[in-house]
């Protein structure tokens, strides 16, 4: 079982992966490794980040960095890495994160597909990393941390205690329960450079300069988001 997370930050987990349960789960089968996404940037002096189109505040997470670092890792195309491992984007609008999750999770890696988690920093990655290349996007709460890593090591610790051996004897998970999660957060999609990557535009709307119109696209589709998660 192999859990891989890509991060601006791999030393933040550091911590994280020196904790009883998971050292307890390692024992167990389990691999636990934080890559640098800086370190496979095709980009020129790290960089990973870019402006995002249509305007405003922060930076995004470019999609073609994302890319090569699952390529470098997984020696595939990187839209197909889904195919066969669970990759989930860590977003503030994703799907909730919840217990009923955190089970499937735990299940699939048992199942032996196994996982890549993404963590973004600034607003957040380019929405073609969520349709592309993501087979999730995941959020731990209704509320915007700075970056993915808190919210990965919230999903790998929910997911690796319901591993078997992960935890003493003395405790059990098969008695824990969870009311259902709120919706996530609405949150419209961001876009930055590449305009086109393998075929997928930026929506013309956020190219176009006129903010009036940008900022009722963002509305119209923040509208929709509202709408897709549980009642
Ligand atoms: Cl997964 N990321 C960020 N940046 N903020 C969050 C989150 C994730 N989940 C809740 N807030």
């Amino acid at each position: 079982m192999r859990i891989d997370v890509f991060t601006l930050f791999p030393h933040s987990f550091d911590w994280f992966a020196e904790q009883r349960h998971v050292r307890n789960a390692a024992a167990a089968g389990l691999e636990l490794v934080a890559l640098d996404l800086r370190e496979t940037t095709p980009l020129r002096a790290g960089q990973v980040d870019d402006t995002p189109y249509g305007g405003g505040a922060g930076m995004v997470l470019r999609v073609d960095v994302v890319e090569a670092a699952l390529r470098e890792r997984y020696g595939d195309d990187a839209a197909r890495v889904r195919d066969t491992r669970r990759v989930i984007a860590l977003a503030a609008g994703g799907r909730p994160f919840d217990d009923a999750l955190a089970s499937e999770l735990a299940a699939s890696l048992l199942d032996g597909r196994d996982m890549t988690l993404l963590c973004g920093r600034y607003e957040g990655f380019d929405e073609r990393v969520h349709e592309q290349l993501a087979s999730d996007v995941v959020s731990i709460g209704r509320y915007v941390l700075s970056g993915g890593e808190l919210a990965a090591m919230v999903v790998c610790d929910a997911v690796v205690r319901k591993l078997p051996g992960a935890l003493g004897h003395e405790e059990s998970v098969v008695e824990e329960s969870f009311s259902d999660a709120l919706g996530g957060a609405p949150e419209y999609p961001h876009y930055t450079r590449p305009v086109e990557w393998r075929g997928h535009r930026v929506p013309e709307v956020l190219l176009s300069g006129n903010h009036a119109e940008i900022a009722a696209w963002r509305r119209a589709r923040s509208a929709e988001r509202g709408t897709l998660g549980p009642a």
